[in-house]
């Protein structure tokens, strides 16, 4: 073998990262931390039934769900490693690699669900999908599930409820700041021990869409759901950019088409599915639904709004603004 011949194998070598020998399907492992009977559960079986259907005999998909692979702590460096090939975290937990995707976190900025649907279809949130280019991940999509709800062992009605309690959290800055504000304590566990960590009174509350405390079965050990709606839990599709770019461009344009009906019927159906889910959790009869008056909700709002103020810099202004545009 020449010198030149040697250095461009090698160089095929970097550049493919998961590719065996020729006529071997592409593997690709899509891990995630939640069950399959959620927006982000479905979404990945519905992406490899596609592939199945029409990439036969060229790409392999293997979803691994309930952290069973790799769990949220690890799961962003197994990309990097190449160990996974698509993930779709919560767009709170990637602080490592850009401040920018934090704005999703600010509580109360979106009205609603549909309203960061709509942020989400921006020229800024198309932007967002490249923050973390420089590191090597590449954002292919957003994916929603639903607001989230506070959740306690006491009822909380008012902001002063919430004082000395402790939440379990995502990773984030955001959502640390956003408890600290009213006097809480956060702590920041891994989604697969938010349920032994309520249950064993580690933590007595915490925040989540109703499809994530229904499928991890959170209901049973807290007695209390505020209905507050005070901020966003969706999630950023990504993969690793080398690997995604040593797919052939035929069957990767393929891929990215899949991707994206994939991605339409997870933003059309999530809303539906948390409403089933709340509909279960008041048929399970575990937990007394706290409504909030709109006086009750400004309440919350104004104690928890500072935060976005002290994370303005780093998220950037426009960035904030872009977002607030979308509520009507
Ligand atoms: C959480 O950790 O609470 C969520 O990010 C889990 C998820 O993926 O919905």
């Amino acid at each position: 073998k020449s010198c030149i011949a040697a250095a461009m194998s090698a160089l095929v070598l970097l550049s493919t990262p998961t590719q065996a020998a020729e006529g071997d399907p592409i593997v690709i492992k899509f891990a995630h931390v939640v069950a399959d009977d959620t927006p982000k559960g479905k979404g990945a079986l519905l992406f490899k039934k596609l592939v199945e259907e029409r990439l036969a005999g060229k790409v392999k998909v293997e979803v691994y769900p309930n952290s069973s692979l790799v769990g949220d702590a690890d799961e962003l460096q197994a990309l990097l490693d190449n160990e996974v090939q698509l993930l779709a975290p919560s767009l709170s937990k990637f602080d490592k690699y850009t401040k920018k995707l934090q704005v999703f976190d600010l509580p109360f900025l979106f009205d609603d669900a549909e309203a960061v649907k709509r942020f989400q279809n921006r020229d800024m949130s198309r932007e967002l999908l490249r923050s973390m280019a420089d590191h090597g991940i590449y954002g292919l999509a957003y994916w929603s599930n639903g607001l989230k709800q506070l959740s306690a062992t006491r009822a909380l009605q008012k902001p002063e409820d919430a004082a000395g309690l402790s939440f379990r959290i995502q990773a984030s800055t955001v959502l640390d700041a956003q408890f600290k504000a009213v006097n809480a304590t956060p702590v920041r566990l891994p989604f697969a021990e938010a349920y032994k960590a309520l249950q064993s009174g580690m933590v007595q509350g915490t925040e989540n869409p109703w499809s994530n405390i229904v499928s991890q079965n959170m209901h049973t050990v807290q007695p209390f759901i505020t209905e507050s709606n005070h901020g966003v839990l969706n999630y950023m599709l990504i993969t690793n950019s080398r690997f995604w770019i040593s797919i052939p461009f035929a069957v990767r344009s393929q891929l990215e088409g899949i991707i994206d009906e994939v991605t339409q019927a997870v933003n059309k159906e999530a809303e539906a599915l948390n409403q089933r889910d709340r509909e279960r959790i008041i048929a399970a009869g575990t937990s007394k639904l706290i409504a909030l008056t709109p006086e009750e909700r400004q309440a919350w709002r104004d104690r928890m709004m500072p935060v976005w103020k002290s994370f303005e810099g780093e998220i950037g202004a426009d960035v904030i603004r872009a977002a607030q545009t979308v509520n009507r």
